[in-house]
């Protein structure tokens, strides 16, 4: 009897080795014949209670094995059926739109940074880079805003411990004094980058934001080439409807300096909770390169004049898209980058 069982594993093992399924009805049929219920398996292992005790280890070890190729068998089956079906799949979807590739957002400081970079390179000017650390010279004294100079209270920064001299730069006017130094002339620069100044964080402040500022020394540049240069600035980068005006101001680095405000872009002039009812915004601060500068660097102050601005990115970014809070760009919220997709 126990003779017989092993004969019949024997023929089942060699029909499960050479089955070849058509189709998924006969991977079916496979499965309910071998593996079902009522299949062979089971009842092959029902039939142990049959077996003498003696023969009943080696009887078992048999079945369990059959067992296990049977159900080998089956699953190198499904997978195969499931190769065909992602292959009937793709040449069945080709017509089908495809998945949409997620391309990802610029950063809105990085896109406005672009704009205003690429309205001054019309016009003739090159980008210059410096390093954000560094020397009280380059950002400071150079600058004319000597050791006890009250201007630094405005531009308090953060100074590194283990070198008094070197600071985290407040201003990109750094870089035009490293430029002064060592090109020749006539300069014709812009300097943008990140600066860091000691603030108290606020939806107006942060302790670094970005700037780009300008610089242009050669002979017989006049303060009318300052206001038309920023006018062509203000109207590439608003409109042609902007207007501008000038108010006077004080940079220790400039003489004479100014402020220069825009229109404001939400009321047009009106007046609003943005421009504080004033109509104006300011924008940027300018003036004519300082003599002691120029001399400072290196430069015949007699022979050459100069004009330089400095501008925030994130104030023009503000008012371009009308985000009121400053802290929104540095806080990695995906729900307000992905708004700048596709500009
Ligand atoms: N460096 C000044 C600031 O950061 C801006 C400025 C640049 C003003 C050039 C005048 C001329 O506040």
């Amino acid at each position: 009897m126990t003779d017989g069982i092993l004969k019949q594993i024997a023929q089942y093992r060699a029909e499960i080795s050479s089955f070849q399924p058509a189709d998924a009805a006969d991977v079916e049929e496979y499965r309910i014949k071998f593996l079902g219920s009522k299949g062979i398996v089971k009842s092959l292992f029902a039939e142990m209670k049959s077996v003498p005790p003696e023969r009943r280890k080696e009887f078992g070890l048999i079945l369990n094995e059959f067992k296990q190729l049977a159900e080998s068998r089956y699953l190198s089956f499904q997978e195969l059926a499931v190769a065909d079906k992602s292959a009937e799949q793709v040449s069945e979807d080709l017509s089908l739109p495809a998945e949409p590739h997620r391309l990802g957002a610029r950063h809105p400081i990085s896109l406005v940074r672009k704009r205003i970079v690429s309205v001054f390179e019309r016009i003739g000017f090159s980008i210059a880079e410096g390093p954000e650390i560094e020397d009280d010279w380059h950002n400071f004294s150079a600058l004319n805003m000597t050791a006890d100079h009250p201007a630094r209270d405005m531009q308090d920064t953060f100074y590194i411990s283990q070198h008094p001299d070197w600071v985290l730069r407040t201003h990109t006017s750094s870089v035009q004094v490293r430029a002064m130094e060592q090109q020749a002339l006539p300069i014709r620069i812009i300097c943008p980058g990140r600066v860091y100044r000691n603030e108290t964080i606020s939806a107006r402040a942060h302790c670094f934001f970005h700037q780009v500022e300008g610089l242009y020394i050669d002979k017989d540049v006049s303060f009318a080439d300052l206001k038309q240069t920023l006018y062509y600035f203000t109207r590439e980068m608003f409109g042609e409807d902007i207007r501008i005006r000038f108010r006077p101001s004080y940079f220790p680095f400039t003489e004479p300096s100014a402020e220069m405000d825009i229109s404001c872009l939400i009321c047009g002039g009106e007046g609003c909770n943005v421009c504080k009812h004033t109509g104006w915004v300011e924008i940027l601060g300018c003036g004519m390169t300082h003599p002691r500068l120029l001399e400072n660097c290196g430069i015949d102050s007699h022979a050459y004049t100069g004009f330089a601005f400095g501008m925030g990115i994130e104030r023009i970014t503000m008012l371009k898209y009308q985000i009121r809070d400053l802290r929104m760009f540095s806080e990695n919220d995906v729900r307000f980058l992905q708004q700048f997709e596709g500009l």
